[in-house]
């Protein structure tokens, strides 16, 4: 009997994926080492989306230290009023009063990197589109998302998209999404918006990997040295054999 229940929540799921991951991602532009991609990302993530989530793994300290910002410079372009370097990129957003608002607490999107790609968070940031059907409260919907309780936080940035809806064998699909209004950003310049704050969520999702770096190029230097220590090592052997 569990076997079925789980076969059929599988089925179900399944189903449920299908409808969302029906249109292929677009590709973000991401690079990590690119640190002023990543500043202005954090600035983004701290106006836009800090309202309602938390980055709790993340210190404005370690972002200092790894993008290589002054402090003064920190608290002016990325931290928030009254925060504290040392303190995390933590929403004030009451957890109760988040689920009386939207049904459901806005997740914590310190690993949403890792678990859902880069892709796809660029996609999802571009993918959302009006919807004014009853059942949804905030006039939206995602076409990477069915049913998302976030609202649009960039319809002035990027302005509105609606769906342009075909028949397809007796269903009604979403063919693609078209603009209605002009947002204040061009596209291009909208495109770059999205890509710097999902290369900052994925410098975010592993602030480990600069350090990393630098520990590769030590690595490979050590290497080095062993190498011609060894060869000089070798001929010294050999030179009495000869
Ligand atoms: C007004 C509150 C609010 C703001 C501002 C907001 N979000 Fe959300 N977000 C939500 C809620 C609520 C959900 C949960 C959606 C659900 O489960 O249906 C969510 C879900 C998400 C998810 C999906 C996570 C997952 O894997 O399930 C991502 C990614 C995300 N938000 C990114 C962002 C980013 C990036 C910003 C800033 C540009 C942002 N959000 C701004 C409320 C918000």
């Amino acid at each position: 009997m569990k076997t079925i229940i789980a076969l059929v929540f599988f089925a179900l799921s399944f189903g449920a994926q299908a409808v969302e991951g029906s249109f292929a991602l677009q590709k973000a532009d991401v690079d990590v080492f690119d640190l002023e991609s990543v500043r202005r990302g954090a600035g983004y993530f701290v106006d836009y989306c800090m309202g309602c989530h938390s980055i709790k793994h993340l210190r404005y300290s370690r972002v200092g230290k790894d993008l290589e910002i002054k402090d003064e410079v920190l608290r002016k372009d990325i931290m928030p009023e009254g925060a504290k370097v040392h303190e995390s990129f933590l929403t004030s957003m009451d957890p109760e009063d988040a689920v009386k608002w939207f049904g459901v607490a806005p997740p914590d999107l310190s690993l949403v990197a890792r678990a859902r790609g880069a892709d796809w968070l660029y996609s999802y940031l571009k993918g959302f589109y009006i919807d004014e059907s009853p059942t949804r409260p905030t006039g939206v919907n995602n076409l990477y998302f069915k049913d998302v309780a976030m609202p649009n936080v960039f319809w002035d940035l990027q302005g509105l998209q609606r769906p342009v809806i075909n028949t397809h064998e007796g269903n009604q699909v979403i063919e693609r999404l078209e603009k209605v209004s002009k947002g204040k950003l061009s596209e291009e310049e909208f495109d770059q918006t999205m890509s710097d704050l999902v290369t900052f969520l994925v410098y975010a999702a592993e602030p480990a990997q600069y350090s990393r770096l630098s520990l590769g190029k030590y690595v490979i230097f050590v290497l080095l040295i062993l190498a011609v220590i060894l060869f000089k090592l070798k001929k010294e052997y050999w030179k009495d054999i000869k």
